[in-house]
């Protein structure tokens, strides 16, 4: 049986060479402040051309900040200005000479912006600590110690939806072949759609149909400002894993019904981020059964992702039927050449660079 993991998949104009991908994950190695602030520097060129060269067919960039105040940390990437488009082009140059297609997560981390680097504690930061003060839904904070953000006024709303249409302009100019919308972990398109942190009154407020209106404004504007044959991901957080409360299974079902006529081509399905100390069960895959509901379900194409760590598992995951690719992120960062390893243990033909082809036994 040919491997389904290492058959080929078109998604509009684009065909992506296998279905082993690579999830978006924060370096935190941009500048903070002056000329080349949130520009993708030499790491972010070695680290994505590295990934590519292991083998994934599409590398996703990593959360990449639509306007400065929507960086987690002062040192997230960021694609609010013209002039960072040719330091992205870089990335995606060594991506594409690598044969594998580059993506590109469009971020806006509203009340979970400004902390500092992970590595340092991940803290909020402010306005003193080269920070800034955060907006969101409400003015609810994401847990103790963080600052209350300020809700954004139906301008500030557009403002965003804007930045996000400008930044994938910017990233079709810099030779992205996938934008990936991110709408999970909390962030602020996730804020606007969960209850625990959107308890507006406005129409981006209240219903499900309103506090899903912003990601939906979001996607519409995307869509229309990426070229036709461009796959445009959304990535979703499935649950808060506090159900019956939250944001649920269903409701995630429900909006991937909502996104497909925007024209949204695979719901990434991940889970959590918006709730702190919530109890998570994890295991292998744990995520993988939101992914299938929503296939199954909505009918929309899914990347499942979180703790996809065995080439069997990942084969199971497509040929099952749970979704039409996997992204890897953690295992990804430890052995960039986890796809060769994998298409060797499923039995598929993923050549080596050739500068790396003496190394075939040792796969
Ligand atoms: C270092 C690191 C940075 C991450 N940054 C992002 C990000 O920028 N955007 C995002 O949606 N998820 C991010 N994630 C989550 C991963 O994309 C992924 O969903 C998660 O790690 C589970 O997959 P895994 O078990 O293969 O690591 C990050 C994860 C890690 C480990």
């Amino acid at each position: 049986m040919p491997s389904a993991l290492f058959s080929p998949l078109t998604v509009r104009g684009t065909t992506f060479s296998h279905r082993v991908w690579m999830a978006p994950m924060c370096q935190y190695s941009a500048a903070a402040d002056g000329p080349d602030a949130g520009a993708p520097t030499d790491w972010h060129v070695q680290h994505y051309g590295s990934r590519a060269a292991g083998g994934a067919a599409l590398v996703i960039v990593e959360a990449t900040a639509v306007v400065p105040e929507g960086r987690i940390t002062p040192f997230d990437l960021g694609i609010w200005d013209d002039a960072q488009v040719a330091a992205h082009r870089r990335v995606v140059d060594l991506v594409h000479a690598q044969g594998a297609r580059a993506g590109i997560q469009l971020a806006h981390a509203g009340r979970k912006a400004s902390t500092d680097a992970p590595w340092r504690g991940g803290a909020p930061l402010g306005p003193d600590a080269g920070g800034w003060p955060v907006v969101g839904a409400s003015p609810v904070p994401f847990a103790d110690g963080h600052p209350t953000p300020t809700a954004l006024t139906t301008d500030g709303i557009a403002d965003v939806v804007a930045a996000f249409a400008a930044a994938a302009r910017r990233a079709v100019a810099a030779g992205y072949d996938v934008v990936e919308v991110h709408a999970a972990h909390g962030y602020l398109l996730h804020q606007f759609c969960s209850p625990d942190s959107n308890v507006r009154d406005d129409a981006y407020g209240g219903t499900f149909e309103d506090r899903t209106r912003l990601v939906r404004e979001v996607t519409a504007a995307v869509r229309a400002a990426v070229p036709e044959a461009m796959p445009l991901l959304v990535r979703v957080s499935a649950t808060d894993w506090v159900e019956p409360a939250g944001w649920t299974g269903d409701d995630t079902v429900r909006l991937a019904r909502d996104l497909a006529p925007l024209g949204v081509d695979m719901v990434h399905v991940s889970t959590g981020g918006n709730l702190p100390g919530v109890a998570i069960p994890g295991g292998p895959g744990y995520q993988v059964p939101y992914a299938a509901r929503v296939r199954a379900e909505a009918g929309v194409p899914t990347i499942a992702v979180g703790a996809i760590t065995d080439p069997a598992q990942a084969e199971q995951v497509v040929a099952g039927g749970s979704a039409d690719a996997v992204a890897l992120a953690r295992p990804l960062l430890v052995d960039p050449f986890w796809p060769h390893r994998a298409a060797l243990a499923l039995g598929a033909d993923l050549p080596l660079p050739v500068q790396y082809d003496r190394a075939r036994a040792l796969v």
